[in-house]
């Protein structure tokens, strides 16, 4: 029996490969509903002979999706995908997004961007009227990274959106690496009101390599609920 969060997030996933078609270029994305998805898709390739190649935006996907017997390329060799399906930390009304909960977020922006049509999948908790509640993170550069994350703090104090200090990320007593080999600075803001701006402006700081913020990215939202209800916003 699954928890009621962890229904939610299945049935979001299994109602997410309906948009998945013969002959496609796959994005698969990455943390706990991604890997509901990539399982319901390993079934179907399995058992329906569904034909897709699958992108992974991590380490952790590529394993799961050979395992359950999905066909891995690699992105320049796919070049452009059909679909990108992946989870997300926080969606808005306007299908804006905080990613990067999994520390995966340069390969899921890469991915989600090379693709025609990008689908999130989420339980409705992650569903948020003012995206930043969930600590944005970004990517960033080893090298000088204390001080980027002094920039970065002053950045955000001068637009009024820093709630406390940007935090790295650890696995255990190190810092947490990404697959690329960067790190992940946290930034708790609360409430980011230009969420565009703050995008543009935070990518264009030397060390930052890139944000959790999806803008103007997600096409449709599938949301799964507790009860097992499902429902789509695009
Ligand atoms: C991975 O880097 C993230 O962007 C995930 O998509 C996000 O953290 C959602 O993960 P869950 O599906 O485990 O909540």
């Amino acid at each position: 029996e699954l928890s009621p969060i962890d229904k939610a997030k299945f049935v979001a996933a299994k109602r997410s490969v309906d948009y998945v078609e013969d002959g496609m270029r796959v994005g698969l994305g990455t943390g706990s509903t991604a890997a509901w998805m990539v399982r319901c898709l390993g079934e179907l390739v399995r058992d329906d002979g569904l034909k897709i190649k699958g992108v992974p935006t991590s380490t952790r996907t590529a394993e799961l999706a050979r395992e359950v017997g999905i066909e891995v390329i690699s992105l320049d060799e796919a070049k452009w995908l059909d679909l990108t399906i992946d989870g997300a930390d926080e969606f808005d009304a306007n299908l804006n997004l905080i990613k990067g909960g999994g520390g995966a977020l340069l390969q899921e922006k890469i991915v989600a961007t090379a693709s025609d049509q990008m689908v999130v999948i989420a339980d409705v908790g992650k569903e948020v009227e003012t995206l930043g509640a969930f600590p944005l993170p970004i990517e960033v550069i080893p090298f000088g990274w204390e001080t980027t994350k002094s920039l970065v703090e002053e950045m955000l104090i001068s637009m009024d959106v820093l709630g406390r200090d940007a935090t790295l990320r650890m696995n255990g007593d190190r810092p947490f690496v990404t697959d690329e080999g960067n790190y992940i600075l946290d930034l708790h803001l609360g409430r980011i009101g230009k969420a565009n701006q703050l995008a543009m402006v935070l990518n264009q700081m030397p060390g930052v390599v890139e944000n959790g913020l999806f803008i103007d990215i997600c096409d449709v939202v599938i949301v799964g609920y507790g009860d097992g209800r499902v429902e789509t916003r695009d």
